[in-house]
């Protein structure tokens, strides 16, 4: 196998490459010389965007949702084309690649672990069993269910109402009080499948105490084992009921001593789901006055919100390339190569409605996308979905950085009507 081989380098199946991190990943193919194809449902690929489907040098077209299918058709499609590493990629299929990795002898995650990955009551439990910090839960159907389990464990109030098998905070919710709790439950439980592959969910809610401060991300690339920490970013987000992300600074901030606990405990958290040839997302909170960071979710996957561009613009280090090597069973390229700061601001709406304009201030060392064009409808800001827009911004230092990101998006017009 030889990288950097140009279109005729090693062949990287992605399974589901739609999202935020599909472009970040087609980017790091090029400068690997990698070839990427792509796994998933003919309907989806007629909607992926023109530069995706241009980048990818194959489609394995199957059905994502019927798991004993999907594996014969990418194990077929595998062995056709030479495939030398899988790389999940959407969160919901991340197990399906570890088991299509294992079906293969290729560099993977833990099947028998990696539904922890994706699923929030497995992976609560996997966190018991490997004695990493976490809020405490319990699962709830209904809201009486939830009332009384809420007792039992003495969770107390506020606490964290949301789905089993979700992402992007939705059905998130913060509850204050009873009042709220069976309504929230209800909110959790609405998804029972996940669009566009109409993938069935687990839709059991699950009822967490409520971990106060501040909160991170800290993304691990594990290679046969080897946990190898990314930099720990600061994120910001909505505060009361939903808790959007509203914002991402990199570095964090935190004094060193406390880069290097999130670090440890997030690559904690990466390998007790399994993850031995990837990347994994976790997210932590540290209540104040305290240096124990509790672990809010970890992913088999990339980060979405271009996290990837942040961590890059700072550091140097590349999150997708490192993860392509890792499934590739090569060395992980994660040294930093500078120390420049960089801030991602999402471009949030008061309340839904219809799109009347969006325009991004223009500030040197900043740059902007929209994502919804004018008459578009904004859904109420109650998960991710409502973001219109971000700015990108990059600067010497995290707080130069985020100031400027900050300046760039109270100058940015949103006109939601
Ligand atoms: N137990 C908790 N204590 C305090 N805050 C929490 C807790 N659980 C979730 N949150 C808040 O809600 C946000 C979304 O929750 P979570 O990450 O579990 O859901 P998600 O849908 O997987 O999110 P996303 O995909 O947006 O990261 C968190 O980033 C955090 O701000
Ligand atoms: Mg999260």
């Amino acid at each position: 196998m030889e990288i950097g081989a140009g279109p005729h380098g090693p062949g990287v199946l992605v399974i589901e490459p739609m999202g935020n991190a599909g472009r970040f990943l087609v980017e790091a193919a090029e400068r690997l010389g990698v070839r990427l194809y792509a796994a998933t449902h003919q309907d989806v690929h007629d909607g992926y965007p023109q530069w995706l489907r241009a980048a990818l040098a194959g489609l394995c077209a199957t059905d994502l949702t019927d798991t004993p299918r999907a594996l014969r058709d990418m194990e077929a499609f595998c062995r056709q084309h030479a495939i030398a590493g899988v790389a999940p990629c959407f969160e919901l299929f991340t197990p399906l690649a570890a088991l299509l990795a294992e079906r293969l002898g290729l560099p993977g995650n833990d099947p028998r672990l990696a539904r922890a990955a994706r699923n929030k009551v497995l992976m609560g439990e996997a966190f018991a069993a490997a004695g990493i910090p976490a809020p405490r839960w319990a699962v709830a159907h209904d809201g009486a269910e939830a009332h009384r389990v809420a007792l039992e464990k003495e969770l107390g109030w506020p606490l964290v109402v949301k789905p089993a098998e979700q992402g992007g905070s939705w059905g998130v919710s913060v509850v204050e009080g009873p009042d709220q709790l069976a309504e929230a439950v209800a909110a959790a439980r609405q998804y029972t499948h996940a669009q566009p592959h109409g993938l069935e969910l687990d839709a059991r809610a699950l009822i967490q105490e409520y971990v106060p401060g501040d909160e991170y991300s800290c993304d691990t690339v594990v290679a046969d084992g080897v946990a190898y920490p990314l930099p720990v970013v600061a994120k910001d987000t909505t505060a009361g009921r939903y808790r959007i992300e509203t914002g991402h600074t990199c570095p964090s901030g935190l004094p060193a001593p406390l880069v290097r606990k999130v670090q440890h405990i997030a690559a904690r958290a990466a390998l007790a789901v399994g993850v031995r040839n990837g990347i994994a997302h976790t997210e932590v909170k540290i209540p104040p006055d305290s240096d124990t960071p509790y672990v809010i979710e970890t992913g088999a996957r990339l980060p979405g919100d271009n996290l990837c561009e942040v961590v890059e613009a700072a550091t140097g280090v590349s999150e997708a390339v490192a993860h392509l090597q890792a499934v590739l069973g090569l060395l992980p390229d994660t040294v930093p190569s500078r120390t420049d700061g960089a801030s991602i601001r999402f471009l949030l709406p008061e309340r839904g409605g219809v799109l009347r304009q969006a325009v991004i201030a223009d500030l040197p060392g900043t740059h902007g996308e929209v994502h919804l064009r004018p008459g578009a409808v904004v859904p109420e800001p109650t998960d991710s979905m409502c973001r219109i827009g971000h700015v990108v911004a990059r600067a010497e230092t995290a707080d130069a950085a985020r100031g400027l990101a900050g300046r760039a998006a109270a100058r940015s017009r949103v006109e939601v009507g």
